[in-house]
């Protein structure tokens, strides 16, 4: 035993107890003759004072931070007025009686005692040192109280956690697959599963009708702030269900959740808000929208029927829509500010962006002289738009119209504050289309994914009009971000054959990519569905972080390298000729 007590949980009441402790150097210094030294384990930090001169206590005088020390000692009262307020410890301090050096630590790369910034690069080499911080303890365990309260509560109604082959076959979710080559049969390649999503469905054909799993996922995809490409799902199936049992049960998971474990965070609602895809396009100009704050877009199409502002009248003319959303109070933008937005609006794609400014002196903004006064009145009281605005319009093809909008919302919202950091708004997404058009390889995609059911009333719309056809998916959102999808699945094999040609694919690669859930399905398949919320994308909402990379352990950085190990690394010939691969790099490919 090295300790009888962690450093963080002494208080006033254990004065006058001998007691062992055990951590790390947090911080030292020398005052009048006497050593202090905070000694911090993941409990919390305690202050220890040592007279150097007595040599049962001398080795602390070497001590440097980071030194792994053990001390003996006897719990006092802080003398009136040294008391710390700001540590939970702070009425006390140890009088050690012995010091022993456990070891030593080399001078670190970067502090871990303040959480000042610090290259990420750096971080990610030195991950283990960086985790001694207290801000990503602090997100290691509250990941763990996140994934310890869904195992609870799913398994209080009833689910059971199954794991699932990490060796499989491919699972499209629309990344690209991490391919594993097979020693034992040459050639051929397992595919690491980008979800659990054909195993819990034949699970669901197994008759274990209420699943869940904490599953790796991995997806070899372009990353961003929010993507990683193995990152972690609350997985979970359920049979016998239509949508609202799935939605209701996540929803009252992650609203107790809430409650019993992140008490500083507040629902924007309860139930939660439900739109359908169409809408919250149409209102928001994105499916996943950040409900914490209005500025909502508006179609004003019939206001512009007859301008005789060209670039409105064309875009109307040739199918297109002009929205808008309101900036509130930044009519008396610079010309300089609006510049700066319209480049950013064509970032977006936007051919240009439009403004009108209701200055209290008049109003102004570039689109001013092109638009009657009339017009003006009726964009305000469809609007509300007030003296004091500024009225952002794009005139576009839906989709651009929509993504730009949508882009500088997100904008404003950060610049004048408009979402309150801790509130939660957890919203439903639901009825999204089945299909999307792939433009570029011009065929059909599955919007989720191809297990997902159509709606009943659609399927004769196979034939005749794909992109109208909706599904039984269903998306969970969060402050602007997509936090989980889900779907009720197909479970009848002529569908999902009928699903499986419209995407192009030929009956002998359904067969061999997928026979044996047709065929599985021909074995008397449960009705079922469920979904899958993102962990790391929840945990980094939750602990108000930037990036998912700062709620897992050891993340990769953005461009999929393991900078603490050094992976991927090159594989041995040996290795290589066992695996029966010959490299042929082209020269750009080569690893770095
Ligand atoms: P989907 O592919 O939408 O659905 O993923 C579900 C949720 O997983 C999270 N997520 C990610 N998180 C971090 N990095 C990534 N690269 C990443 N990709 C996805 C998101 C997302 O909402 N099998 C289906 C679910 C189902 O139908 O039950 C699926 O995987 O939060
Ligand atoms: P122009 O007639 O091209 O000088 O444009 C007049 C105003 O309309 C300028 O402020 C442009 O930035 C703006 N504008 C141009 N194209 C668009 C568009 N597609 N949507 C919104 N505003 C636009």
């Amino acid at each position: 035993m090295y300790k009888t007590h962690s450093c963080g949980e002494l208080r006033s009441e254990h004065a006058g107890q001998m007691v062992e402790l055990a951590g790390w150097v947090h911080r030292q210094r020398d005052h009048g003759g006497v050593t202090f030294i905070d000694l911090r384990d993941r409990y919390g930090i305690v202050q220890v004072v040592a007279d150097p001169a007595r040599p049962e206590v001398g080795a602390i005088q070497e001590a440097r931070a980071e030194w792994v020390l053990k001390i003996a000692g006897i719990v006092r009262r802080r003398p009136a007025g040294a008391e710390n307020p700001n540590m939970a410890t702070g009425q006390i301090e140890i009088e050690a009686t012995s010091v022993q050096v456990l070891n030593q630590a080399r001078p670190l790369p970067f502090l871990v005692n303040k959480d000042e910034d610090t290259d990420e690069a750096l971080r990610l080499k030195y991950r283990y040192l960086d985790l001694r911080r207290e801000r990503m303890q602090n997100n290691m365990i509250l990941r763990h109280h996140v994934v310890k309260f869904i195992r609870d509560y799913l398994s209080e109604r009833g689910f059971l956690e199954i794991e699932t082959p990490m060796l499989f076959k491919t699972t499209p979710e629309g990344a690209r697959d991490y391919l594993v080559p097979s020693r034992l049969q040459p050639g051929m390649f397992y595919a690491l599963p980008q979800s659990p999503q054909q195993l819990k469905q034949l699970l669901m054909v197994s008759g274990f009708d209420r699943y869940f799993q904490i599953a790796r996922c991995l997806r070899d995809e372009d990353l961003r702030g929010d993507r990683q490409p193995e990152f972690t799902q609350l997985d979970l199936e359920m049979s016998f269900v239509e949508r609202d049992d799935v939605l209701q049960l996540v929803e009252g998971l992650f609203t107790k959740m809430v409650k019993d474990i992140l008490p500083q965070k507040r629902l924007l609602a309860s139930p939660w808000p439900c739109l359908t895809y169409a809408e919250a396009v149409e209102r928001y100009g994105s499916d996943k929208p950040d409900l914490r704050f209005g500025m909502e877009l508006y179609g004003l199409n019939e206001i512009f029927a007859h301008t005789d502002f060209m670039v409105f009248q064309n875009v109307i003319k040739s199918g297109g829509v002009i929205k808008c959303i309101v900036a509130p109070g930044c009519a008396e933008y610079t010309r300089k500010e609006v510049d700066d937005l319209t480049t950013f609006a064509r970032e977006q794609g936007a051919k240009g962006l439009a403004t009108l400014a209701l200055a209290a002196d008049g109003v102004k903004g570039t689109a001013q002289k092109f638009i009657k006064p009339e017009d003006v009145s009726a964009i305000q009281a469809r609007t509300g738009a007030k003296t004091g605005d500024l009225v952002l319009f794009i005139a576009d093809s839906k989709a651009v119209a929509n993504k730009t909008l949508s882009a500088l919302r997100l904008l404003f919202r950060d610049r004048l504050g408009l979402a309150d950091p801790d509130v939660l708004a957890f919203a439903w997404v639901v009825d999204f289309p089945m299909f999307e058009y792939n433009a570029e390889d011009q065929k059909w995609d599955a919007a989720h994914h191809p297990f997902t059911m159509p709606k009943m009333e659609d399927l004769p719309k196979f034939e005749t009009d794909p992109a109208q056809i909706l599904s039984d998916a269903y998306d969970m959102v969060l402050n602007g971000y997509e936090t989980a999808s889900g779907s009720i699945r197909i479970h009848r094999s002529d569908i999902q054959q009928k699903v499986f040609q419209l995407l192009g694919l030929k009956d002998e690669e359904i067969q061999s990519k997928f026979g044996h859930m047709i065929e599985a399905f021909q074995f008397g398949a449960p009705p079922h569905g469920g979904m899958a919320p993102g962990i790391d994308r929840l945990l980094m909402i939750f602990a108000g972080e930037p990036n998912i990379r700062e709620v897992i352990a050891f993340p990769k950085n953005q461009a999929g390298r393991d900078l603490m190990a050094d992976a991927p690394s090159p594989a041995s010939e040996r290795q290589l000729n066992e695996l029966q691969i010959k490299l042929d790099l082209k020269k750009a490919e080569e690893p770095k």
